[in-house]
């Protein structure tokens, strides 16, 4: 069965309604209250198990909070097969891997972020030093790679097989009239779709404290040297330990100027649930562009966790069978929760 509109907000509102994915889709909801500790990343069932559990065992055990969200980062980063994050990331538009990562420690406040990391599989763990073995909060390219070597991270290629052969169907079909030409030589094929795939960790421990991540390797095929809103802080993580932490994924310069996760943050400050504070930063990106005068193309979603563990997710797109999707890990399991949306793919308004 799957939930009315009307019904998943009202339930929402309660902070109580989860959806659960089952392989056909979403089909049922629990009442259940938020518990602590909790870990949420934001990908649905597959990813999330192994990257929450990862975390999971962490905080189950009293650990600390950002070692939890940063080893269940490093799943992703380290797994080739995600062709959006870390290692097997698809790279720039001359074909070179380019990461960039977040973090932000609840209890200090403190944050640390790389941009433009080549060569290094674990970004999170780079930015996690930033923070705390640095007094700067952001560091760029080679220098970023520099610093990961002195403290012992090895360089290494970064372009799996799969990503390069990706990259050079792109480069191949950018336009009929350069000198690249795909195995059927000279035949145009309309240009691949472009990603920007990411993965936000955010956890609370058993005593409230947040902490969070953010780690990706960017839109596909980027001028090199660009930089989106994952390694900036506001913008594609923000965690406040008075109140709650929020991620962005989807097209990083909406969320970099609307400074997204900051006013997902500001929103569950003034009281708004996460599943509200989520849909209506998504609302404030639609309204800048509305008001440039720009369509609306593409999507961003935030996820969100309060101090109490409650948990929310919203995106600008989506589809009822293919819904924005935030993973969630407690005491009592996983549960993949399907966030709401304000326009389904073919353009109909929903909000
Ligand atoms: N949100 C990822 C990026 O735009 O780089």
């Amino acid at each position: 069965m799957s939930l009315s509109r009307r019904n998943f907000v009202k339930l929402a509102a309660g902070m109580s309604a989860i959806s659960v994915l089952a392989k056909s889709g979403v089909t049922k909801a629990k009442r259940g209250e938020p518990s602590l500790p909790v870990i949420v990343c934001s990908r649905g069932e597959k990813w999330g198990r192994k990257v929450n559990r990862a975390g999971w065992k962490i905080l189950q055990k009293g650990g600390n909070v950002m070692d939890a969200v940063e080893k269940a980062a490093n799943i992703v980063e380290l797994d080739p097969r995600d062709d959006s994050v870390g290692y097997g990331g698809l790279p720039n538009e001359e074909g070179v891997v380019q990461l960039d990562s977040s973090c932000m420690y609840g209890p200090t406040h403190n944050c640390g972020a790389v941009a433009c990391l080549e060569g290094i599989k674990t970004p999170s763990s780079v930015a996690r030093l930033v923070m705390e073995r640095t007094d700067h909060m952001l560091i760029v390219g080679l220098g970023a790679q520099r610093f990961a070597r002195a403290h012992g991270f090895l360089v290494q290629e970064l372009l799996t097989e799969k990503a390069r052969i990706e990259w050079l169907k792109w480069k191949e079909n950018l336009s009929k009239d350069d000198d690249w030409f795909s195995p059927k030589d000279g035949v145009y094929r309309d240009r691949q779709g472009r990603k920007y795939g990411t993965i936000n960790v955010l956890a609370v421990d058993r005593g409230g404290n947040l902490a969070g991540v953010t780690t990706t390797s960017g839109l596909s095929f980027k001028i090199p040297g660009r930089v989106g809103d994952s390694p900036i802080i506001g913008a594609g993580l923000y965690v406040d330990n008075e109140v709650g932490a929020a991620g962005a994924t989807g097209r990083g310069e909406e969320v970099i100027r609307s400074c997204g996760s900051f006013y997902v943050v500001a929103l569950m400050r003034a009281g708004k649930n996460p599943t509200q504070a989520c849909l209506d930063a998504c609302r404030r990106i639609v309204e800048i562009n509305k008001r440039a005068g720009t369509r609306i193309t593409f999507s961003d979603k935030f996820i969100a966790v309060n101090k109490k563990g409650e948990v929310g997710c919203a995106a600008i797109l989506g589809t009822k069978k293919d819904p924005p999707m935030v993973s969630v890990m407690t005491s009592k399991g996983l549960k993949a929760i399907a966030g709401e949306y304000l326009y389904d793919r073919e353009g109909k308004n929903r909000d």
